[in-house]
């Protein structure tokens, strides 16, 4: 017994030594995955974010950065231009002006569609290639308290670590000068810039001290970008102004002490169908001492019509007249903006402050807390900057590319250098502005405007820089506030799909739909200075906006009967724009055939006419069906209004005897699947 006994125990120590020994290399298999890179540990001790011109291009914001801004944007890793690629000149129906050299221009000019916007392309390139297209330099016109470009300051001794400018460091093996680090921390806005170690540049937000002051021999090694010149040494640095003067941002007054009122313009930029949820906003923010100005984009004549009857009944809501058709990411978002200020501002209203929302933004404390906060900061602008790094920054937002808008397309033709002389910021772009500002903005361009104005009309989310740029370079630089009132709901892993490849050649994040599970994040905002909070859609969860409304003072809910429904127009008979989607009416029309011979067979004789509207159901967030709404033929010779609702069935079951079931088996991709699969929901309904 004994024996067997130990023989069966034998067995099992052999068993669980192995064991044990798999476990223990499998988690040092584990462990080894997790360890950062050296390089990573390196700089993080030195507290630092370092990296070299070459480095920039393969560092990974996405891996990098995950702070908070509003819209996020990452360079698509794209195949689109191979090297070596030529411009197919038999494809055009012009001759192009001059040898386009930029293979990003080329693969633009390949995929662009109409000759036109080839043209377009092959224009502007053109004229950036002969580089007098951007300004090199611009001024920048904050005051600068007897500061000076360029002035040297002398050689100081620096140490390890206490370093004497500890605002940003980068290392230029190549291209490291006097001129390149003084730009590089103009552009981020540093007072001041030294040189190092040859290749090394470092920007500050204080003066280096008389005591760490050595003679200039100590700085004795090579710029080398410019080797007549010195670039510090082996712990020395030259340190010279920036001629910028330390940037703070103002902190806003939290009181209003003098009981001062406040007079605002809603500036709504809409897009889509979602009437009602427009109606709410516009609702939770009426008061009748602001105003409204809205924006409705070219393309959506069912928005406008619905509110256009507005400026009818109210005397503070004014509708755009000059539409655009504006793209996520696309420069005609600015424009369309800078238009609709100049608009509003021939209006002679009397207003303080110009608030930008969209019809996804809702409103998280109450119009009288917002009035007073307002009332308590006349004069300020609110904008939100990136707080990051400027280089990693200008890399992420793609503001050194140009980039080119047509065909409702951004194309990205080619690298680009920002000019000299002003700081670069920008982050997201809700605004609240004052008027003064806003004159200055849309108002005579001076060199600083109209040298923006080129390099915006020619950057990827120009609405997200433009404002926050004219304001560090403005004299209006001390009015600015780090604050854009907003607060947004960042899902990164949701939100940074690349969803806009199809409008912009690169890859952008939109913050997330708050449902009802991010309540906890709506809650927490309430004493912090935010007042907006996007993105709300009604069509993907109401019971948030519910909550919103009761949260910001919204006490007669309980008298509404429906407050749980929503519905949201899918198709209206006064379209302009045929509806995208043939289908859906193709649908209604035999539905609402099938509901009339029901009723047919019930004593009910009907004949089904025009369509007026579809509507998309939903209660208590879930989707309940469409609402079709139609006239129909009543004898003798009456017409009356039915409305039809009906719900697609959930299941598909695929009859692989059809003659379709080939085609899904020879195109398998995924999306074409999809697609068919939705196809035959649509097709597979009932009453
Ligand atoms: C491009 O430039 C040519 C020559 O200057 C001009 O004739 C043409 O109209 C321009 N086309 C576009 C689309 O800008
Ligand atoms: C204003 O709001 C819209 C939202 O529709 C946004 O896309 C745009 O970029 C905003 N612009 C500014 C300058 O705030």
């Amino acid at each position: 017994m004994a024996v067997i006994l130990r023989r069966i125990c034998f067995k099992y120590t052999k068993c669980l030594v192995l064991s044990v020994l798999i476990a223990f290399f499998i988690q040092i298999l584990i462990a080894l995955s997790f360890i950062p890179s050296i390089n990573d540990n390196l700089l993080k001790r030195n507290g630092y974010v370092s990296f070299s011109r070459q480095d920039v291009g393969e560092v990974s914001a996405r891996k990098n950065y995950y702070g908070y801004s509003d819209d996020e944007d990452f360079p698509v890793n794209n195949k689109l231009s191979k090297p070596g690629t030529l411009l197919r000149l038999e494809e055009l129906d012009f001759k192009p002006i001059c040898e386009i050299k930029s293979r990003e221009a080329i693969s633009a000019i390949h995929r662009a569609k109409t000759q036109n916007c080839k043209q377009q392309i092959v224009n502007i390139t053109c004229l950036i290639q002969g580089s007098n297209f951007y300004p090199k330099t611009l001024p920048n016109n904050c005051p600068h308290e007897g500061k000076t470009y360029g002035k040297y300051l002398g050689c100081y001794v620096d140490e390890k670590k206490m370093r004497l400018l500890s605002g940003f460091y980068g290392n230029y093996a190549s291209t490291n000068s006097h001129e390149n680090c003084l730009y590089i921390c103009v552009q981020a806005g540093f007072p001041y810039a030294g040189v190092q170690y040859g290749s090394e540049c470092f920007c500050g937000d204080t003066a280096p001290p008389i005591s760490a002051k050595l003679a200039d021999d100590l700085c004795d090694m090579k710029c080398p970008a410019n080797p007549s010149k010195m670039c510090g040494g082996y712990f020395t640095m030259n340190i010279f102004e920036t001629g910028l003067t330390k940037f703070l941002s103002r902190v806003p007054e939290s009181i209003n002490v003098n009981g001062e009122s406040v007079k605002i313009v809603f500036l709504l930029t809409l897009n889509g169908r979602a009437l009602r949820q427009v109606h709410r906003l516009i609702n939770s923010l009426y008061r009748t001492n602001h105003y409204f100005y809205i924006h409705i984009d070219k393309r959506q004549d069912y928005l406008h019509r619905k509110l256009i009857v507005l400026e009818k009944k109210f005397t503070n809501i004014r509708l755009a007249k000059k539409r655009f058709s504006t793209i996520w990411g696309g420069a005609s978002l600015l424009k369309m903006l800078l238009e609709s200020m100049k608009d509003f501002i021939e209006l002679n209203w009397k207003w303080d402050f110009v608030i930008n929302l969209s019809e996804s933004d809702f409103p998280i404390k109450s119009l009288e807390d917002l009035e007073k906060f307002l009332a308590a900061n006349k004069g300020l602008n609110f904008v939100k900057s990136h707080g990051r790094e400027v280089q990693r920054f200008i890399k992420k937002q793609g503001l050194d590319k140009t980039f080119i808008e047509c065909e409702t397309h951004m194309w990205r033709v080619g690298e680009r250098k920002l000019p000299s002389g002003i700081v670069i910021d920008g982050g997201s772009d809700w605004i609240a502005l004052s008027p003064p500002f806003v004159s200055y903005v849309v108002g005579k361009k001076d060199e600083l405007l109209s040298g923006l104005s080129i390099i915006f009309k020619h950057t990827l989310l120009p609405a997200e820089s433009f404002f926050h740029t004219v304001l560090r370079n403005s004299h209006f630089c001390n009015t600015y506030v780090d604050n854009n009132l907003h607060v947004t709901n960042w899902k990164r892993k949701l939100g940074c799909k690349c969803q806009y490849k199809h409008v912009v050649d690169w890859c952008g994040c939109s913050p997330n739909d708050f449902r009802t599970e991010d309540w906890p994040r709506i809650q927490n905002t309430q004493d912090r200075q935010l007042f907006f909070a996007r993105k709300f859609e009604p069509i993907i969860n109401q019971e948030i906006i519910n909550r919103v409304e009761q949260f910001i003072g919204y006490n007669d809910h309980y008298l509404l009967n429906n407050l749980e429904g929503y519905w949201q127009s899918l198709y209206n008979v006064d379209d302009l724009t045929a509806s995208s989607d043939d289908t859906l009416l193709t649908h209604a029309e035999s539905i609402a055939r099938h509901n009339a011979k029901i009723l047919t067979a019930e004593d009910c004789v009907i004949d089904p006419d025009v369509i007026v509207e579809i509507n998309s159901y939903t209660h208590a967030d879930i989707y309940k069906g469409n609402l079709i709404l139609h006239k129909a033929l009543i004898k003798p010779n009456h017409v009356i209004m039915l409305e039809t609702w009906y719900k697609p069935k959930k299941h598909l079951e695929l009859n692989f005897e059809n003659r379709y079931a080939d085609y899904i088996k020879i195109r398998k991709s995924d999306y074409c699947f999809k697609k068919f699969h939705i196809q035959m929901l649509k097709e597979q309904t009932m009453i």
